[in-house]
Order: C-alpha cells, then structure tokens, then sequence
C-alpha cells in the first residue's frame, strides 16, 4: 500500500492509503506547524505505510499531538506505534475518550480536552467539540481549525472506493446517497440518531468550515456549513426512524 498526499488547506495535509481489503480509503490529516498535529493515526497494521508517509512532510520525532474522534483501530490504532517514534508525542482526546480508553490502553497518558476547549500548535487554532455519538461512539469529538476554517469530521461524509483527494461541488448528496445504501448492508447504522444529533449538526454547520477533512473519501472545499445542514437532513430522514423511513406493512 502507498500513500497520496494532497495539500487540502495550507500546511493541512490529507495522507490517503487506499486498502483493497475494505475498498475505501483511510485518511489521516497532518497540520504542519510548531507543534505538528495529526488527525488519526491508522490502523496498526498500516502504520509503517502512514510513518513513510508522514515522514516526506515533517520529521516523525518531532510529531507533537496525536487526534482523533473516537476509539476505533483507524482512529487510533497505531497510538501507542507512534508514541514508540515520537518522543514528545501525546494523545489528545475527549474526557470520556481518557477515561474510558486512553488511560488503559495508550502507553503515554492523554491529555483530555473539554468541550470547546482551543489547543494552541503554533499558526492553528485547533477547537476540540465533544460530540457523543456523532458519528458514533460515546467518546467522540471533532477538531475544527479555527485559522483555516478546516473541520476534521472523522467518519461524517462517509464515501467508499478510491475517490479524488478533493472536490468543490456534491460532497452531501455523495454522502446521502451512501447513507441510504448501507441501510440493507451489515454496516447500517454506525451513527446513532439521538435527541442530540441535529444539535450536533447544527452547531457544527455554525463553525461555517471552508473545509471539510473526510477519514473515507474525498475532502470538500466549499461552503461547509450548507453540507453539514443537508447532512442533517438526510440523517433525520433516514436514521431517525426504522427501516430509513420506508413504510412496512
Ligand atoms: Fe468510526
Ligand atoms: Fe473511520
């Protein structure tokens, strides 16, 4: 497996490797700055494709923050792979995500962000939002970049297959229409429509994010806060009620 890098925002560099196996892409997001933040680490098993990878665009020891939305072998698989060649590496992640995860599992401790909490890397802005269940798992957050308007939205605009790095036009109705096909496959439901979703969305459709960074398939550059809200939508149609809404007799 090999990498494709694309610069999606300044010094934002989404890293994409292709896995045959599940026939979508994983991506993780490196911000090159002081402090270098990485969104995702891989899987363990991807961890030296990922490492060669970031290693063309900073030097992995001096790799500071290690992100990502919830405890998932992609997410965050590879943590403690990294914290093995990064000396001053450090996770960060949601209170639940500390307590619950990282404390056991990572061999460094985590710093645990609070809701809205900024993390300062030098030129970015980085604001954490706890977001539980969204797009699932009870420890989940997001990363929005407050200097580049850049959201790290983890699993949200889930596409499959090998698509173009980024595009400007369609990412919602993309995202819908995968959304409506895995209702019949054994994936169906990996977020779970709560009283809280909408207010999930609709607080990250007020960031108004120019980009959206997407973990499987292509990035957005656009009008984000548009594509969070028809996001939103299709989420109540289709997951707030049995069967996506079809009628059943
Ligand atoms: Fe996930
Ligand atoms: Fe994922």
């Amino acid at each position: 497996m090999q990498s494709t890098i694309t610069e999606i925002a300044p010094d934002t560099y989404r890293i994409s490797t292709f896995h045959p196996d599940f026939g979508i892409q994983f991506n993780q997001f490196l911000i090159k700055d002081d402090e270098p933040f990485l969104m995702h680490t891989g899987f363990k098993r991807m961890f030296q494709t990922t490492l060669d990878a970031v290693s063309s665009i900073i030097a992995p020891a001096d790799l500071r923050w290690i992100g990502f939305s919830h405890f998932e072998p992609d997410e965050c698989g590879a943590l403690n792979e990294w914290h093995g060649v990064a000396p001053r590496s450090q996770a960060v992640c949601s209170v639940v995500g500390a307590m619950v995860c990282l404390n056991d599992y990572a061999d460094r401790a985590p710093r645990a962000l609070a809701d809205g909490e900024i993390l300062e890397i030098g030129r970015h802005r980085l604001r954490f939002l706890a977001t539980p269940h969204v797009p699932h798992g009870w420890d989940a957050g997001l990363y929005f970049d407050e200097t580049e308007k850049t959201l790290l939205c983890s699993d949200l605009f889930f596409q499959p297959g090998d698509p173009v790095p980024l595009i400007e036009s369609g990412i919602a109705d993309l995202a819908r229409d995968v959304m409506q096909a895995s209702l019949n496959g054994p994936l169906a439901r990996d977020m779970p429509y709560t009283a809280f979703t909408d207010d999930v969305f609709q607080r990250l459709a007020a960031l108004e994010p120019t980009t959206l960074a997407i973990m499987h398939g292509s990035s957005y550059r656009g009008d984000g806060r548009k594509a969070i809200l028809d996001l939103a939508v299709s989420a109540r149609d289709l997951l707030s009620k049995p069967n996506g809404g079809r009628e059943t007799t």
